[in-house]
Formats: C-alpha cells, structure tokens, sequence
C-alpha cells in the first residue's frame, strides 16, 4: 500500500556528512523557502567530522544561508571505528570545488545539544530530521533526551538497502553499515522513521540531460550542484561503470529533502526496519518487513520516485531568486 503524504512539517534539522551528495541536498534545502531549516549538524562520515563541519560551513556561505547555525557532531560511530568515503566525495569531500576557510558561526555547542534543544522546545511532532549520514549524532541525542524520540516529527533517513543490495558491503549501504548501532537505536526508538534506501535513491539518477539543466542555471548554488553532479558523473563511470549511454550517478541525500517539501514525488510503504549490529559478514544490513499493520507501522520504505520530478524540483528551487 502507498502512503501519499501531505507535506509533513516545515521546521527541520539536516544531520549530515558532507560529501557532494549531502551538498546537493543542502542546497535544496537552503534554496526551498517551504523549508525552516533551524541547523545544519554535521557527523564524520565520508570524510571525517571536521572536514565535514567545515564543507557544510562552505556550502551554507554560497547559498549565502549564514542565518542557519552549523554544529559539529561526533568524530566516530558509537562503538565501531570511524568509516570513510573519500572516494566518492574527494580527499577534501566536495568533489572538484577548492575548499576555503568558511566564514559565518559555528553554531553554539555540538551537535548532540542542539538537537535535542531545537526539538525538545517546540511543539511534540513539529519538528523533523533528515539524517544524510550515520545516524550518530541522533543516537547519541536519543541516549541524552530519554523523551526526544516520542517528541520528534519525521526522521527521514538516507540509508539502508534491500532490493538493491548494498553499496559498501554486498548487503549494506554506507550510512547504516559506518554506524548500524546508532541506526539500532534510532529504529528501536520508536520515532517515526521514513527511509530513502538505494532502492529508490539507485532510480534518481543525475543523466547529462539532468545536469545540463542544472548547469543552465547562473548562481552561485547552482555552480556547485552541478560541479558536484559532474565529479559524481566522472566517479560512478570510473569506479562502478555505465552501463547505458543515458547512465547516471545515483542522488542518495536529496531524496529525503525532496520527499520534505514535495511528498507526492515518492511511494512509500509501511514496513518494519531492523539492522544487523553483530554480524561482520552482514554488517549494516536493513531487514525490511512489509507485513505489518499499515495503522500501527512507525517506519515507511520509499520504493518508487519520479526522478524527473526530483530533478525539476531541484532546479525549479535554484532558479528561484537568492
Ligand atoms: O550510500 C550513500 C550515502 O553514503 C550518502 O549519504 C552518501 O553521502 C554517503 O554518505
Ligand atoms: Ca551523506
């Protein structure tokens, strides 16, 4: 059964590790004015934590966004080492661009505090996360605020896989498999999780004609959506292959942002989520049970995107003034 969502809530929080594809999806959100994006918190993750505290501090002063606070988070997964990805982000984490000294705060106190303060302070339910990296920091956030899981709005998470199979083991997809205690924790929690898995990030796909369209575009933000869009389009033929002439990389963390400001753009489905944490073999893997009560289910499984739709999405908010 597909659960056609009206837009959730606006007030959100973006955890992330940045990374191009995370930079993609920041600048989405500092572009959609449906959005009130009350932090960005960062996690070590494709690169480690300050290199991505310091790209999102990059990514926010060319959306010219020095209004939302950026909070650093944790350097390693709850109990495993830290993991890493520079191979699909660049040693510096955002593909081609020149990283420079940001300028613009340091949001006050780490990661951990600042989320359980943005949500705790508002209104039960009116507040949203969208989790682009391991889920560390909101583990860690739910160990410290015992009442932060029944107190938040939608966790929406780029994570997990189980049609696709995954992309860093044979059964796990990155975020999941770098921290699969934290992503326990969060699943266990009870909070309302909605997963943006490789099964449907693996059907939005950033083809030529998509980046062109993108590269159309004269901003600033625009300039380096696209830069990034290029490097993952020279990786994914390097590294993964191309198939078919009108390939393209996969966009793994827009996809929750997007589903936030337009949730018709996305099927999901209501499920179980649990994830391997003792395996090493099978490590990170998400174990997806469809059969469960649609009425009672507190996860959903994206299974099916209009791709198109993202795309236009994306460049219809970068086209918007700055
Ligand atoms: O597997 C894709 C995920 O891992 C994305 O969030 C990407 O940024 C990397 O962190
Ligand atoms: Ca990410």
């Amino acid at each position: 059964m597909s659960i056609q969502s009206l837009p959730p809530v606006s007030s959100l929080i973006i955890d992330c590790d940045p990374g191009v594809d995370d930079a993609v999806a920041l600048m989405l959100a500092f572009a959609a004015p449906e959005l009130e994006l009350l932090a960005v918190t960062t996690v070590g993750g494709n690169v480690p934590a300050h290199t991505t505290q310091r790209n999102a501090r990059i990514l926010r002063q060319i959306a010219g966004r020095e209004d939302v606070p950026v909070h650093g988070g944790a350097e390693r997964p709850l109990k495993r080492p830290p993991a890493g990805a520079g191979e699909f982000h660049g040693p510096e984490g955002l593909g081609d661009l020149e990283p420079f000294e940001p300028t613009g705060i340091i949001g006050d106190g780490p990661a951990v505090n600042a989320i359980v303060d943005l949500v705790m302070k508002r209104p039960a339910g009116s507040t949203a996360i969208a989790v682009l990296g391991p889920m560390t920091n909101l583990a860690l956030a739910m160990k410290r605020e015992r009442r932060l899981a029944e107190h938040l709005g939608p966790v929406v998470v780029m994570g997990g896989a189980r049609s696709e199979g995954g992309n860093i083991t044979a059964s796990a997809e990155f975020n999941i498999w770098a921290d699969p205690d934290a992503a326990a924790v969060v699943l266990g929690s009870g909070c309302e999780v909605i997963a943006f898995s490789l099964d449907v990030t693996h059907q939005v796909r950033a083809t030529e004609e998509r980046i062109r369209a993108v590269e159309k575009i004269k901003t600033p933000s625009a300039k380096t959506v696209a830069s990034m869009l290029r490097f993952s389009q020279r990786i994914e033929r390097r590294i993964v292959g191309w198939p078919t002439p009108d390939w393209g990389a996969p966009l793994h963390d827009p996809c929750p942002v997007a589903w936030l400001i337009q949730p018709a753009l996305f099927e999901l489905r209501p499920c179980r989520i649990e994830v391997e944490t003792v395996s090493d073999l099978t490590r990170g893997h998400t174990a997806v049970e469809f059969r469960v009560d649609p009425t009672t289910a507190r996860h959903r499984w994206a299974v099916a995107a209009d791709a198109q739709g993202v795309f236009d999405l994306i460049v219809d908010k970068l086209k918007a003034p700055e």
